[in-house]
């Protein structure tokens, strides 16, 4: 997407880097994240960013051979901003000094966590409106810190263990701060970003609207007029892969769906009833349900619940998309952060908890060439084209929901009775949080049916049935999340209904362990 204005983020290993391409974003600054081994002049001279961000990273520049941009990025004549190890990194190559603090062995000063930051000096255009009463909370990680600025830099900012927090040449518009703009921790970090795009002379020219019709174009150039398959799972990124492909190629595009028989409640329905009924795209239901249970049969291990549900997705798909005469291009609704940890220097950890599902491997084996239109957006990017795309909200907002769908929540055997009850007390559970208004709040809500089963009492009779627990989540991305503290009240509630309205239930637990060190789902 060559015709939006560029900023280069360059890597070096921050854990936070990609909040910082986040925050642009949602600026409307169209951005790539690209780690500094690959930033050579060559690449520079082809990217042509309008701003440069240094990230931070673990490493010290204290150290011979430590991470490093190369020096012709300081005479590009564009805005640069050094984050932290950024900030380091760019005093010691425009002739300043860094010192190891107390953590790296040195005299100085290590800062983890919550400071305040004071202006010092005069005014500064990336400040602009950023203290508020005097001084601005930030976040701080750093061991070494800056101890002699570079040649023509002042300080604008200072905190009680950073007196160099802020600093910067006006005349070549390159600043440099210690602490992390980017985290939720620096509550006011988006306005100092906002100051520092608007002075590159950025537009905000990174709309979904844009989006979408240069998506649109490019998909139109590279298919030509051949045939695309797509493996639509009712997820977000699948869905909204599938309908940007279909506005750009109508039905050239065909959907083939791998009903594995572990979905929700009426979930396969919707998904067809959606794609075939509302957007009329050719769609091959593949309702595969008896093979995958009956292969699920006596497997009570989760990992080989796992492998077995995954290998038979690949032949299930693979036999469907056969029968799509002369189809060449298989679509991915792969997106950016999978793109940024598969050329991450650190390699980062390996994001192997999807690929059981979707369909690695199969283009080579079947000969076809990705389309992969999702590749440079966020998740909530994909939510907004989605919008874009007229895809309903209720769809576009939805929790996310794991490749092998219901099998990871019922513990122990699956059983056809035991995911009806379960897809029962799921709707339930999931109408009540609706009900209370507290979907959009969860990152994940759900029920897991429970391998045992107790004695309750019901009217005048005695009852033998299964305990369910229920889980929900507040998290950023998955990898971390706490449980969601709902009110006795709420629990109490649903724990009713559930009782009530689902036959086969008759106790309900709350599960409260985060992540680490549970994992959100139950296998
Ligand atoms: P865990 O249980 O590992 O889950 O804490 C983290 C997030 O990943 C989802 N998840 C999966 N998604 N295929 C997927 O597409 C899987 O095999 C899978 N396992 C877990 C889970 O629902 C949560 O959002």
């Amino acid at each position: 997407m060559t015709q939006h204005q560029r900023l280069l983020i360059i890597d070096f290993g921050s854990q936070v880097t990609q909040l910082i391409a986040r925050r642009l974003r949602e600026l409307n600054v169209y951005c790539e994240i690209h780690p500094y081994q690959n930033v050579t002049e060559a690449f520079l001279d082809e990217f042509k960013p309008q701003a440069v961000i240094f990230s931070g990273g673990p490493d010290t520049v204290t150290r011979e051979g430590a991470p490093k941009p190369p020096m012709s990025v300081y005479q590009l004549g564009v805005p640069i901003l050094g984050i932290c190890y950024g900030q380091q990194i760019m005093m010691q190559q425009l002739g300043g000094l860094v010192e190891g603090g107390k953590i790296s062995g040195g005299g100085g000063t290590a800062e983890f966590g919550r400071a305040f930051v004071s202006p010092a000096g005069e005014p500064l255009s990336i400040l602009k409106d950023w203290f508020s009463a005097g001084r601005e909370q930030v976040w701080m990680s750093h061991g070494d810190h800056v101890s002699r600025l570079a040649p023509g830099f002042e300080v604008y900012g200072t905190s009680p263990n950073a007196p160099f927090a802020v600093t910067g040449d006006t005349s070549r518009n390159f600043y440099a701060v210690q602490f992390h703009p980017e985290v939720h921790h620096t509550p006011n970090g988006r306005k100092l970003y906002e100051n520092f795009v608007r002075l590159a002379g950025f537009r905000g020219d990174w709309t979904m609207g844009a989006y979408k019709d240069e998506a649109i174009a490019k998909i139109r150039a590279q298919v030509g007029d051949k045939k695309v398959i797509c493996g639509l799972s009712g997820g977000v990124d699948s869905s909204v892969a599938a309908v940007l492909i279909h506005e750009a190629i109508g039905d050239q595009l065909t959907c083939v769906f791998v009903d594995h028989g572990l979905l929700r409640l009426n979930e396969a329905e919707e998904v067809v009833s959606m794609f075939r009924d509302h957007y009329n795209i050719p769609l091959i239901h593949a309702d595969e349900t008896d093979l995958f249970l009956g292969e699920l049969e006596g497997v009570s291990d989760p990992e080989q619940k796992r492998k077995t549900i995954g290998r038979l997705f690949i032949d299930v798909f693979q036999k469907h998309a056969n029968e799509i005469d002369g189809a060449e291009f298989l679509a991915q609704g792969t997106l950016y952060p999978d793109v940024i940890e598969s050329v991450s220097f650190s390699g980062g950890p390996s994001v192997t908890i999807k690929s059981h599902h979707n369909v690695g491997g199969l283009p080579e084996k079947m000969g076809l060439k990705l389309v992969e239109p999702l590749r440079e957006l966020f998740k909530d990017e994909v939510r907004a084209l989605g919008r874009e795309l007229g895809l309903p909200e209720s769809f576009i907002g939805r929790h996310p929901f794991p490749g092998p769908g219901l099998a990871i929540r019922c513990p122990g055997e699956i059983k056809r009775d035991k995911l009806d009850i379960l897809r029962q007390a799921d709707a339930v559970y999931i109408d009540q949080i609706r009900k209370h208004g507290l979907y959009d709040e969860i990152w994940q809500a759900f029920v897991a049916i429970l391998p045992v089963r107790t004695v309750g009492v019901m009217g005048d009779g005695r009852t033998y049935d299964y305990a369910c627990a229920l889980r929900a989540v507040t998290s950023v991305d998955g990898m971390t999340a706490d449980y969601y503290p709902f009110t006795h009240d709420f629990l109490g509630e649903t724990a009713t209904r559930i009782i009530n309205e689902v036959a086969g239930i008759n106790r309900v637990t709350y599960d409260i362990t985060s992540k680490p060190p549970g994992t959100i789902e139950w296998e």
